[in-house]
């Protein structure tokens, strides 16, 4: 079983887009998939039509009052979803609530009630923040896809994610493996390409082979609550998907 987190405290750089095309990419691959929004933001439950402000989700895990097994809805074949429920900014707001002394460590103790064969990959959508959900997800989470827009202000946050995250790795004595995933990418953009460029050259062997192209259809189809391969499958936001699950699948990376 593969954990991975979605992660970028940037807001708006695909975190949400990638979870869910990618879930579900991996799905109709015929991995078992399993995605978790710890956003209390609550849009990836929105992609999929789940009413998550009525739905028992990752806040009732977080403060232990449901089994993780219990919050799972099977959203298609293969694919399967924890909401964020409407409590989970609470962790933020009330931790001294969760009671559970290991703050931090509630993901990873949630997932102890998992088979580890029960599914093939876990994706934890992160929201745009560094707070204690993004901190449950560093510490529950052996894989980081680190979704990156070509923008001038894209790398600088960047480096300071990469702090945090070998700060812990070092304090824990953990290896976490980083892919870097090139979104909303416009080739024929100057900038784009100078930003692609110093991501392989800072990070040789962990930028994945596809770049998802800026496309509208990818924008549309949660409003209509279905994925790209629902929405429109021969899209190139669909292709890049498709060709980005298999990247994750045999380490596809760029040097
Ligand atoms: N490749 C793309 N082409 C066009 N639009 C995209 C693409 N990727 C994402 N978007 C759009 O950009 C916006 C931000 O994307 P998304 O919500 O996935 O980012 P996020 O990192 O999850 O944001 P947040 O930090 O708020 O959780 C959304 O409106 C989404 O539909
Ligand atoms: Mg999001």
């Amino acid at each position: 079983m593969r954990v991975i987190a979605i992660m970028n405290q940037k807001g708006g750089v695909g975190k949400t887009t990638t979870t869910l095309n990618l879930s579900h990419a991996l799905a109709l691959e015929g991995q078992k998939v399993l995605m978790l929004d710890m956003d209390p933001q609550g849009h990836l439950g929105s992609c999929f039509g789940v009413d998550t402000y009525h739905s028992s989700g990752m806040d009732q895990v977080l403060f232990n009052e449901t089994n993780m097994l219990d919050a799972i809805q099977d959203v298609r074949d293969n694919l399967f979803l924890i909401p964020a429920g409407a409590r989970l900014g609470e962790i933020e707001t009330r931790p001294q609530e969760l009671n559970n002394q290991r703050n931090g460590y509630q993901l990873v103790d949630a997932l102890a009630q998992i088979d580890s064969k029960a599914f093939d990959f876990i994706l934890v959508d992160c929201p745009p923040a560094s707070g204690l959900l993004a901190m449950n997800a560093i510490l529950a989470c052996e894989e980081f896809v680190v979704p990156v827009t070509g923008d001038y202000l894209a790398l600088q946050g960047l480096s300071r994610l990469i702090k945090v995250v070998t700060h812990i790795e070092q304090a824990l004595q953990k290896d976490i493996r980083k892919w870097f995933v090139l979104t909303r990418f416009q080739k024929q953009r100057k900038l784009a390409q100078q930003i692609k460029n110093k991501l392989i050259n800072y990070f040789p062997h962990q930028v994945l082979e596809t770049a998802i192209r800026e496309n509208v259809s990818l924008a549309e189809s949660p409003g209509f609550a279905q994925t790209i391969f629902e929405y429109r499958p021969r899209s190139n936001g669909a292709q890049d998907y498709r060709q980005l699950a298999i990247d994750l699948l045999e380490n596809r990376t760029l040097h």
